[in-house]
């Protein structure tokens, strides 16, 4: 890390954790390590947090520490991974105070309104959360269909390539050098499964993200459990070749 900040010719430093698609986090000493460094070379460090459910690491005050370093940063907070109804969400913008007045000038001019019905719905959803506990409500139906999708993909061509994930995506690569990610989605759709190609998870180089492919996890178990029997049935059917 040290490294990378001491050649970075960026202002700011901008990370997803946990990261969307592969699963990857910080340990709580990296964070501080981060902070640090972000202190030492004046970055901005901004931080993708909208997954931050999906961590099984234990909960501690990332706020805190970032106050305490006296950085400038930006976090951005949502509810529309973790409970993510029909598209209702809530995001949150939490930023140091030296980039408030600007952050909040471009904040009015994009957003007019948040419905107050909005508000109130997830605010259910999330107190519901609290008594229920994020096990049941949601990691036990993300860890389920992990699994449900990982036997069926076994000794096909496609590998896991996170299997330490917890996040609501499975992250797969696929391992014949001769199918590309668009192609696999193209075929599956045709058998009625939604995947995402991995090429635009590269920004910089499409090419990187040609190898893998995402699928998505936060599903109704049942429904899951048909999808993956299809998906199992098309990579047995059909070899890895077709794919
Ligand atoms: C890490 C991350 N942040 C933000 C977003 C944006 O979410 P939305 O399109 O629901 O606003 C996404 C979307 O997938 C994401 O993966």
């Amino acid at each position: 890390m040290e490294e990378t900040f001491a050649a970075l010719a960026a202002d700011a430093v901008f990370i997803t954790l946990p990261n969307n698609p592969t699963g990857f986090e910080l340990s709580r000493e990296e964070w501080d390590q981060l902070v640090a460094l972000c202190g030492r070379y004046g970055k901005l460090l901004i931080v993708d947090c909208t997954f931050r459910f999906f961590s099984r690491q234990p909960f501690w005050d990332q706020y805190e520490l970032l106050e305490k370093a006296k950085i400038s940063y930006l976090m951005v907070e949502d509810t529309g991974k973790t409970w993510p109804t029909q598209d209702l969400k809530c995001s949150i913008l939490a930023m140091s105070e030296d980039l408030a007045d600007d952050m909040l000038e471009l904040h009015n001019d994009i957003l007019l309104n948040v419905s107050p019905f909005i508000l109130k719905l997830l605010t259910e959803y999330v107190k519901d959360t609290m008594r229920e506990g994020l096990q049941s409500v949601i990691w036990n139906t993300i860890d389920r269909n992990r699994e449900t999708l990982r036997e069926a993909i076994r000794s096909s061509g496609l590998a896991v390539s996170n299997p330490g994930s917890t996040i609501s995506v499975e992250w797969l690569r696929i391992l014949d050098a001769g199918v590309r990610s668009v192609d696999m989605v193209d075929r599956l759709q045709r058998l009625g499964l939604g995947i995402l190609p991995g090429d635009h998870f590269h920004w910089y180089d499409h090419g990187q993200g040609e190898r893998y492919i995402r699928i998505a996890l936060a599903r109704s178990p049942d429904m899951f459990a048909d999808a993956c029997e299809v998906l199992k049935s098309a990579i047995t059917a059909n070899g890895k070749d077709s794919m």
